[in-house]
């Protein structure tokens, strides 16, 4: 069977010939992938050259977005998983003796599948342990590869969630729904969309592609509203009435984080969800952005992977479109290919892409 992996001092990813996995254990089951999302983290680990090999590898085998199907139960799962049933798989684990939340530990303090120090599911054949794999409903099975990344914005909204009703009390968001900013257009944005429309709340996405293209087309369908960047003024007229109370910072980049700062309004927060993995020193001006912070009362956090309740709340989410617009959810998927063909994504992106599966091994 092969895999795609990375190797140390190379850019370009390759195909990797693997032998099949044994027979599950106690405790483990056999998984087949269905689907494989490919993201930017794929791509800045092939850009950094320096994959994190387990131990004794030679290469590290990519993929940690994954929609599995299971083959095999080995023993004493007491009646949990059942061959056929599908799952998605935690991307992080904790080693022994770590007392925190997985998502929640320093770097080195765990393995991450595809991306830190353990293979991920690019192979169409794996073993995991059941701890690992979420269960996922037959009835979103053509989106739920997307369950990943949304965790990881469900994660950010969700403690967004929990800061705001700790310093403002039950009646903040609950009560009257947040203004939110969406920055680019990407994957993680669009799982934005998805987390916060699920929520009812109004929604603005801001981008740099004309209005009357694809992506900015199908964030209006998912119910937001679209702003051109290049239209913003360098600040509101007034950040409590024209501004943002959830900037949700989906492009990892310095100057979108700077430019859009000055539009949260008071008790405003912005989770940064992503950034550069080779983080370059910069001209900004910051004092203005602390400036802001302080008088306003702003947040800013910083947030990665995600918890097995944020794997669940993504699961409801697609439940939730699925529903509603199962042909706008799955739009998000502007390619499926087999694994030959998905090579070339590893180092490209076509214009107006969204999200890149591989859905043949
Ligand atoms: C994954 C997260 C992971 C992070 C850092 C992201 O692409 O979705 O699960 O924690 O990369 O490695």
């Amino acid at each position: 069977m092969f895999a795609i992996a990375a190797f140390p001092d190379q850019q370009v990813p390759r195909k990797v010939a693997l032998a099949p996995p044994v027979s599950p254990a106690a405790g483990q089951l056999l998984c087949r992938t269905r689907h494989l999302g490919i993201c930017g983290t794929d791509r800045e680990i092939l850009l950094s050259r320096r994959p994190a090999l387990p131990p004794g590898e030679e290469f590290l085998v990519l993929g940690h977005e994954c929609l599995g199907e299971v083959v095999e139960v080995g023993p004493d799962m007491n009646g949990r998983f059942a061959a056929g049933d599908l799952v998605v798989p935690v991307v992080r684990r904790a080693l022994p003796h770590s007392v925190r939340r997985p998502d929640m530990l320093a770097p080195g303090e765990y393995t991450e599948r595809g991306i830190f120090f353990e293979h991920g599911f690019s192979a169409p054949y794996w073993l995991d342990r059941a701890e690992y794999l979420v269960a996922v409903p037959a009835s979103i099975a053509d989106v739920a590869v997307l369950a990943e990344p949304l965790a990881v914005v469900e994660k950010g909204v969700h403690e967004a969630e929990l800061l705001q009703s700790a310093r403002l009390g039950e009646t903040a968001w609950p009560a009257a729904a947040p203004r939110v900013l969406v920055t680019g257009l990407g994957p993680i944005a669009f799982a934005a969309v998805l987390a916060t429309g699920a929520r009812g709340w109004p929604t603005t996405v801001l981008g740099r592609d004309r209005p009357d293209t694809f992506r900015a087309e199908l964030a209006a369908r998912l119910g937001a509203t679209y702003r051109d960047l290049r239209t913003l003024p360098a600040e509101p007229a007034d950040a409590e009435t024209d501004g943002f109370d959830l900037i949700l910072e989906c492009t990892g980049s310095d100057d979108v984080l700077v430019q859009t700062s000055p539009f949260l309004a008071s008790c405003g927060l912005m989770v940064w969800l992503g950034s550069s993995r080779v983080p370059q020193a910069r001209s900004h001006n910051l004092a203005l952005v602390m400036r802001n912070a302080v008088i306003r009362n702003h947040l800013h956090l910083g947030t990665v992977n995600a918890a097995l309740r944020d794997f669940q709340a993504a699961l409801d989410d697609l439940r939730f479109w699925c529903r509603r617009s199962a042909a706008d959810v799955a739009a998000i998927i502007t390619e499926r290919l087999p694994l030959d063909e998905a090579l070339w994504h590893y180092t490209h992106r076509r214009p107006q892409g969204i999200k890149c599966v591989v859905d043949q091994f």
